[in-house]
């Protein structure tokens, strides 16, 4: 596997690739790569010919009290891990190649309504900074299709949203949430807990579960909620929220209404904030 840094090389590269027709798959990152990530490299390999990884921690998505500077960079075994999951090129850019003119004064792209909504609404200026970085990257990577974790669900939407509005020629694959045993949703900052709080955050699909259950039972959705809310503070987490929302674009429901639903929860245990999410219906 190649590892290119400069925007100009890897664009001779991937349209070396294209012009001999290959398919290009893509799975943007911003690296501390897991199996979850791994498993998204296997599913763009099995869509595609040449399979384009890239690891940028973007600054534009953190806010200023977020985890931007201390945010785990393991470039040497993320390489290991993408070489040996069948990743042919990485792409591994320095902040000034996606930002010539500075983060701060860069061009900016709002996903209005689904992307000021639960994380949007808690972490201003989140998806404008995702929507921008995915933007430039898919520009600079011209893939085929790009695969997303389930995981960050909202993230999900914000990306087909833009693909979709900006009538950019690229299918976005969504990737099953890969989980330790106990539940727990693979993220690379599961490694901000300790094993103790590890153990614990399993509470959170076990209450996501608990709200599917809940709903499919015809429970009313204020109720699910509030139970849902107590189930985390009870198990020592602080919740920011655990709402049951339209899966499409994360309108409330009705109090009563089934239908394509999806529970999503985002809490804070120890020095981490967890989010995770279900849908209710089979
Ligand atoms: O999900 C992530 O790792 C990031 O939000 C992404 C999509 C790579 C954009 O920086």
């Amino acid at each position: 596997m190649e590892t290119i840094v400069g925007v100009d090389e890897l664009r001779l590269r991937v349209g070396e690739w294209r012009r001999g027709g290959a398919r290009i798959g893509f799975v943007p990152t911003m690296g501390n790569l897991h199996d979850g990530h791994f498993s998204l490299v296997s599913i763009a390999r099995a869509n595609a010919d040449r399979v384009v990884a890239s690891i940028f921690v973007n600054p534009t998505q953190f806010g200023p009290r977020e985890d931007f500077a201390s945010y785990p960079r393991t470039l040497a075994q993320d390489q290991a891990g993408l070489a040996a999951h069948g990743c042919d090129l990485l792409f591994a850019p320095r902040v000034e190649a996606i930002y010539p003119f500075g983060p701060e004064a860069t061009v900016r792209v709002e996903v209005p309504a689904i992307g000021d909504v639960l994380e949007g609404a808690l972490r201003p200026g989140h998806f404008t900074g995702v929507a921008t970085v995915v933007t430039k990257l898919f520009n600079l990577v011209q893939p085929d299709v790009a695969v997303f974790g389930q995981k960050d669900y909202q993230q999900l939407l914000v990306i087909g949203r833009l693909v979709e509005d900006l009538c950019l020629p690229i299918g976005i694959i969504a990737a099953p949430t890969l989980r330790e045993p106990n539940g727990l949703a693979m993220s690379s900052r599961n490694q901000y807990l300790s094993a103790g709080e590890r153990e614990l955050a399993g509470i959170i699909h076990r209450t996501l579960c608990g709200m599917r259950d809940a709903q499919r039972a015809g429970q009313p959705r204020a109720a699910i909620e509030a139970a849902a809310i107590h189930a985390l503070q009870s198990a020592g987490l602080t919740p920011d929220y655990a709402v049951l929302r339209h899966r499409d674009d994360l309108t409330e429901p009705g109090d009563a209404e089934g239908g394509a639903l999806i529970a999503l929860i985002a809490a804070k245990l120890g020095r981490a904030r967890l989010i995770d999410n279900l849908v209710t219906d089979p």
